[in-house]
């Protein structure tokens, strides 16, 4: 199995348009450690087989640049063969009008609650019904679907928080989900889990069961923006378990003794960004990396 990371900042990127915390000015100003990011999104191909897209980034132009490879003979063709959805936060959504020209309908999978948003509340599926069409396939928590012969991902629920745009209606369903997903020719695991609000007994022994976890690394503390004066949410208010604190991300992941571990989704103002900061020393020392762009794991 192979697993790029495309873009390893939350929604925003690093730097976001308009902000000047001390991490976007730090990256626009060419500092050593730190550097520019790009939103939410990894690759993943079982060995020999197509690259699925997992989210779709508004940046994913860039980010298929990374999957490009010389042995795409035809003058059009696609450089994935689909695109899984964890939820349908703009970050993860809005690199699919992205992919409009597409000569075939793009194949998507998604829960039914994250379809009925792209298609009322960001109607992304109806405006791409115009352009290359989209073969969308459904979800279903608790199931396991195959992907190519070789490439499994098994659905597992994540949080029930809505994105914004769809607050106004109260709907209950699987709105964020996790993936693992499992190369049959090799036996190896890997669990993506972007948006994750809570640990329980029953993730930590899904995590330990892994061979590398890509986990939600968004906030440092609960109260990051607030202190920055940016939001008056918390971590937590937006689905975000943050990684400090006594029952925080990192208490959780640093027991963890089989997996590889690495932070991704990291919102531009996590102090983590920067290489020489005690917060990030904290990170590694507990054996835990944080996510890149162009990062490569092949297991
Ligand atoms: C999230 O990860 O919580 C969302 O993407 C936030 C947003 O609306 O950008
Ligand atoms: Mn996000
Ligand atoms: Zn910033």
């Amino acid at each position: 199995m192979l697993l790029k990371i495309l873009g390893a900042a939350a929604g925003g990127g690093l730097p976001q348009w308009n902000c000047s915390c001390s991490n976007c000015q730090a990256v626009r100003q060419n500092h050593a450690d730190v550097s520019w990011l790009n939103q939410s999104s990894i690759a993943i191909q079982s060995t020999e087989g197509d690259w699925f897209l997992v989210n779709a980034s508004p940046d994913v132009r860039q980010q298929l640049e990374l999957l490009r490879d010389t042995k795409l003979l035809s003058i059009r063709a696609n450089p994935i063969a689909g695109v899984i959805l964890t939820d349908a936060e703009i970050d993860h959504t809005t690199g699919l009008i992205i992919l409009r020209e597409s000569a075939q309908p793009l194949r998507v999978y998604g829960t039914e609650i994250v379809k009925k948003a792209l298609t009322e509340g960001f109607p992304l599926l109806k405006t791409l019904e115009s352009y290359c069409g989209v073969e969308w396939s459904t979800l279903e928590v608790g199931s396991t679907v195959s992907l190519t012969p070789n490439l499994e991902v098994e659905v597992f629920a994540l949080a029930a928080k809505a994105p914004k745009y769809m607050r106004s209606q109260i709907i209950a369903g699987d709105w964020v989900i996790g993936l693992t997903f499992s190369d049959r020719s090799t036996g190896k695991v890997v669990t993506y889990a972007p948006g994750l609000a809570e640990y329980s007994d029953r993730l930590l022994k899904r995590f330990e069961a892994s061979d590398c976890i890509l986990v939600d690394g968004t906030f440092w503390q609960n109260d990051d923006l607030l202190t920055l004066g940016i939001s008056t949410r918390t971590a937590r208010d937006m689905g975000h378990l943050p990684l400090a604190g006594f029952d925080g991300s990192l208490h959780y992941l640093s027991q963890l003794k089989h997996p590889r571990k690495i932070l991704v989704h990291i919102n531009n103002t996590n102090p983590i960004h920067i290489a020489s900061s005690k917060e990030r020393l904290m990170v590694e020392a507990a054996g835990i990396e944080v996510g890149c762009d162009g990062l490569t794991i092949q297991l």
